[in-house]
């Protein structure tokens, strides 16, 4: 590789400032004179999208396989498949020429109604981090880098270009930071993309905080970091605030005003150079891999339907799936033709060929008769024939397949759903068809949570198939006929109604602002916290077969938080047919100095299993597992005390809880100030030695200042009253019996804490 250090040396202003803009929508500035190479970027993130103008943003693209979107990946919990996965999407970029691919996004589903869920993995950090690491992994392990984005905080689609994120730093880093925090530094992407909107006053792509301080400095992050396309609203402030390469390009004004700030002393040279410095080194790390290999359409096809089947979740069985060859099928819904199998926006893929549910299901069914009925129309339109027509045909059927899919004018990039609903067409579809044939399997296509108390207990079973891919058609049938067990698992929440979702209140905002007002408390943290009933839990996900959990144990009942614990636990297939089961790990803590949800996901593994086999799980839960973000402190930090380790098949399934001691080895300085209360003040390790002295004293003298010692004199608790007070206004009242004022000898203690 070149030496970037003289190459940066080398190059003149100008080219120093065209570098760190796009010379197309697509592509990065070359430098001939110093054989500095044009870097191709493609859109991502569940194919390439390579459109064959380098100039043209939305042109269709040159055909590749279209894996299935996130939502689904999230559902697999499955690292492994997501890592060959990855290795599949790299393959697919060398061949059409790509070296970076824009994705994965690992921003939260912060609400079910963000129309770009389907590209996000989870309402959880933990989940969404590892499960997107192990992507990046797999495709950085063919030479090809990825885009993580958006960074950050970007959970909506409603005016993203500007919006205002207004969120608390403790929310900000242990729910909407982690998974990027967690994939920069498992996984070292090459680029990092940050978001249109702003976060706490400040676009992102000017936010030194975020860029520099936390991803680059605290994290670590080496590569280089790409606006979102357009997020730039000032290029010179970009830079200074760690923004490396605005695309898309080219910007001649902009890249002539880089210069100018330079020249004018506004803008440090050694700014540029550093984002020059990173833009080339990545620029030359995908030029180390050759480009144009082939790529074999019919084994990713293969890989997506593998993936697509293993991420499908079965919600509801009455025990009519697996199907046991009925004759006479009615197949309902134009997504069993047309099936609707990836989002709308910059992620569009051209998928190599398009598995059709319906063929598909044609092909298992042998000899069986399959009728067809459209039974909704592609717009908002209610067609009441449609519906009668499909009752028909379910009434002459043993079996009525209904293929519900959320129509892209509902849900897509660029703007948020409204409402949680099917259309009410499919609504009045789905009951009507139920009515008559008990027998019916809902098959939906969303990308988040849809309502369903209006026709759930009408029909025997229901399939979430989401955003499902080119290949997840045969998915389908190879889960309805039980070739495949499925095994996924909701990576979201499904609530009952939108009224009850956790950021109802704060979503999307108004006057160009959105406060998270819920904090910590977004998906199963919030409806743990308020005992709220949900149509289906994070974690949850049906089989064909039954998993039964035993000796769950720890591999020390007292740790050090530096060492971490080990869970372990035996899972055994009691049923009939093999299946997959996902073991999930949450962490309890049972008294911590701030408020903390009741449980959190630290851990997760998927286990295949024999009918009548057992095997043993085992999950490393380290100190971020126990530890929580202290503002205070500015860090993370963990606190000695009792935690539960908890062990489900969902978060509403508890299969087994084991208590653990933790040792914390942080010596954190005193949090005590002016403001301190005398619980703080006890409460505190050196805070309640110095002040024991002054405490007893006071304790003698309480009669006097508060009038007797009883509750009577103003119908209080006056031990309760006072243990809130700061202790310098509790000594305010006792002036006249103390040797100094106050707050001279409040100041005086403090110095005592602060000095040790
Ligand atoms: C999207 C990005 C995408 C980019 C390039 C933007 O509008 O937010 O996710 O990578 O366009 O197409």
């Amino acid at each position: 590789m070149k030496d970037i250090t003289t190459l940066v040396q080398q190059m003149t202003l100008e080219e120093k400032a065209a570098l760190v803009t796009g010379a197309s929508a697509w592509t990065t500035t070359p430098v001939e004179r110093l054989g500095v190479p044009e870097l191709f970027v493609s859109d991502g993130p569940h194919g390439v999208r390579r459109v064959p103008d380098v100039h043209a943003l939305g042109a269709q693209s040159l055909p590749a396989t279209c894996f299935p979107t996130a939502a689904l990946l999230a559902a697999t919990w499955n690292s492994d498949l997501l890592h060959e996965m990855g290795q599949a999407l790299a393959g697919e970029a060398n061949a059409l020429g790509v070296g970076v691919l824009l994705g994965p996004g690992v921003n939260m589903k912060r609400s079910p109604l963000c129309g770009r869920n389907f590209e996000y993995f989870s309402e959880d950090p933990f989940l969404a981090g590892e499960l997107a690491a192990s992507l990046v992994e797999g495709m950085q392990s063919g030479g090809i880098g990825v885009s993580l984005k958006h960074f950050a905080a970007n959970n909506q689609e409603y005016q993203r270009f500007s919006t205002d994120t207004i969120v608390d730093e403790r929310t900000l880093r242990e729910i909407y930071l982690p998974a990027f925090e967690r994939v920069v530094k498992r996984a070292r992407p090459w680029t990092v993309m940050c978001a249109y909107n702003k976060l706490n006053g400040v676009y992102c792509s000017e936010h030194y905080a975020l860029l520099v301080e936390i991803l680059k400095q605290e994290w670590g992050f080496e590569g280089f970091v790409v606006s979102d396309w357009g997020a730039v609203p000032d290029r010179v402030k970009s830079l200074q605030g760690g923004l490396d390469l605005e695309m898309p390009g080219p910007k001649p004004y902009r890249t002539q005003k880089v210069v100018d700030a330079v020249r004018a002393g506004e803008l440090d040279e050694a700014v540029l150079d550093e984002a020059v410095r990173r833009v080339l080194t990545i620029a030359f790390r995908a030029a180390e891999t050759p480009k144009g290999r082939a790529f074999d359409i019919a084994a990713d096809h293969a890989l997506a339907r593998r993936v697509a089947a293993e991420g499908m979740v079965l919600l509801k069985n009455d025990g009519l799936l697996p199907l046991q060859n009925p004759q006479r099928i009615a197949v309902i819904g134009r997504a069993a033709k047309e099936p609707h199998f990836q989002g709308g926006g910059s992620s569009h893929i051209n998928p190599t060929r398009v598995d059709s549910p319906f063929d598909e299901l044609q092909m298992r069914a042998g000899a069986a008769e399959l009728t067809y009925s459209e039974g909704y129309p592609a717009d908002d339109e209610l067609q009441p024939a449609l519906i009668d027509a499909a009752v028909e045909a379910a009434r002459r059927a043993e079996v009525a397949l209904i293929f519900a899919a959320l129509p892209s004018y509902k849900e897509s990039e660029g703007y948020d759903r409204t409402d949680l609903d099917l259309t009410a067409q499919q609504v009045a579809l789905i009951q009507a068809v139920s009515a008559v044939q008990p027998r019916t399997v809902v098959i939906l296509h969303n990308s988040s949570a849809v309502a369903m108390t209006a026709w759930i207990d009408g029909v025997a079973a229901v399939i979430e198939a989401w955003m499902m891919g080119q290949a997840g058609g045969g998915a389908i049938a190879d889960i309805l006929y039980g070739a495949v067990n499925p095994s996924g698992k909701l990576a979201e929440t499904f609530p009952l109604r939108i009224e009850e979702t956790p950021a109802y209140l704060n979503f999307p905002g108004d006057n160009g602002v959105v406060r998270y007002g819920e904090g910590l408390y977004i998906g199963y943290r919030y409806y743990d916290a308020k005992t709220a009933p949900v149509l289906f839990p994070f974690g949850y996900g049906l089989s064909y077969t039954t998993f039964a959990y035993s000796n769950a144990r720890l591999s020390a009942a007292t740790f050090r938080d530096v060492d971490g614990v080990t869970v372990s636990v035996d899972v055994t297939n009691t049923g009939a047919v093999a299946g997959k089961e996902i073991v999930q790990i949450y962490v309890h803590d049972r008294k911590a100095s701030l408020v903390r949800p009741a449980k959190e996901l630290k851990g997760f593994a998927k286990v295949e299993l024999q009918p009548g086999e057992t095997r043993t799980v085992s999950v490393a839960l380290d100190f971020r597992a126990f530890a929580f973000w202290h503002p205070g402190h500015k860090q993370w930090i963990t606190e000695s005390g009792e935690f539960d380790i908890l062990i489900g098949a969902s978060a509403a399934d508890m299969r087994a809880s084991v208590p653990v001691t933790l040792q914390s080895t942080l010596a954190l300085s005193s949090l005590l100030n002016i403001e301190s209360t005398v619980r703080a003040w006890l409460e505190d390790p050196r805070g309640s030695v110095v002040s024991a002295g002054l405490f007893q004293q006071m304790m003698a003298q309480m009669g006097q200042t508060f009038g007797g010692g009883d509750n009577e004199g103003i119908g209080m608790d006056m031990m309760g009253f006072v243990m809130e007070l700061p202790l310098a206004s509790l000594l305010g009242f006792q002036e006249a019996l103390l040797p100094a004022p106050s707050e001279v000898i409040v100041t005086e203690l403090l110095r005592q804490v602060h000095e040790a």
